[in-house]
């Protein structure tokens, strides 16, 4: 009988509802300004008590090795609090898309760095969990606060914004993943700058006050994912002759969502859109205040 402890973790998705390129740093990193939303798409861990450290996964395609954010994560963890004769067996369950701009693999980090402060005892709180987060990924801080939130530097300084409550979704993802720093590497050469940082947090403040608000919608990587996969922008403009208030790639693509009014029309959109874009995988979804957390423990 296996009597080693075990806890899980649920790991939410993101898109992001704005985000602006400042200028590319001397780290080669982009400074960007970001809006961060968690969303009600879920990856699971099941987190194991063992000696060294494993990884499993139930989705083909996902590498189990150490370059899987997970495993990342837990060796981080271990160097920085001096562990060495701790482990851990990681029980992946995935169902956000890799790939997507929607985070799986950041959100998993997150949820790897909760559950092994709680399995191996460690006592850190979420700030310092943040500090091991932002080494580890530029999005993987996000994951720890969860909801709304600014992210600013290179994504990993987060500010929590007020939750504006429930939003409606479709999101669409192509039957394809976009590797982030293609697009970063691309998007270097059209940088137009048209605001200054100042006048981006009087934006955010003045046009995004809590989480319902999506009026202030951009996002600069949108053209340069466009221009290579023109059936991301014809699913953006899908969303918007559907009815969606306002439509937009989420990070660095390939995912897209829309955002809905009411459940009439966005069940309408979505039985027209699945008809439309066959290879797809659509959902519905929708905005949540929760973060990467413990499910339970046994
Ligand atoms: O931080 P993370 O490892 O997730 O970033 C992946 C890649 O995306 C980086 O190596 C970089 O090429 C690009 N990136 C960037 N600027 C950011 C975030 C990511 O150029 N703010």
């Amino acid at each position: 009988m296996n009597r080693n402890r075990s806890v899980r973790v649920c790991c939410p998705a993101k898109i992001n509802k704005f985000l602006r390129i400042l200028k590319k740093r001397d780290d080669g990193y982009h400074e960007l300004l970001t809006i961060y939303q968690a969303i009600d798409l879920w990856d699971e861990i099941r987190v194991e008590e063992a000696p060294d450290l494993s990884l499993f996964c139930d989705a083909p395609g996902i590498p189990t090795d150490d370059s899987n954010l997970v495993l990342r994560a837990a060796r981080t963890l271990a160097e920085r609090t001096g562990i060495t004769d701790r482990g851990a067996r990681f029980l992946l369950t995935k169902n956000i898309p890799a790939g997507g701009g929607m985070g799986g693999g950041s959100s998993d980090a997150a949820g790897t760095l909760v559950a092994l402060n709680h399995l191996w005892g460690l006592g850190m709180d979420r700030d310092d969990l943040a500090g091991i987060a932002a080494s580890i990924g530029s999005d993987v801080p996000f994951f720890l606060y969860g909801g709304t939130a600014v992210g600013s530097g290179r994504g990993e300084i987060i500010d929590p914004l007020p939750f504006g409550g429930e939003v409606l979704l479709i999101l669409g993802s192509p039957p394809f993943g976009i590797d982030t720093r293609e697009v970063y590497d691309k998007v270097v050469s059209r940088l137009t700058l048209p605001m200054n940082s100042v006048s981006l947090s009087r934006l955010l403040t003045v046009k995004v006050p809590g989480g319902k608000d999506f009026g202030a919608a951009v996002n600069d990587l949108e053209a340069v994912v466009f221009d290579g996969w023109p059936q991301l922008r014809a699913f953006r403009d899908a969303l918007v002759g559907r009815g969606a208030r306002m439509a937009l790639m989420s990070g660095s693509g390939s995912s897209v969502f829309g955002v809905f009014n009411d459940e009439q029309t966005r069940s309408d959109a979505l039985r027209e859109l699945r008809s439309q874009f066959g290879s797809w995988g659509l959902m519905r979804t929708r905005t949540i205040q929760e973060a990467a957390h413990l499910k339970s423990e046994t």
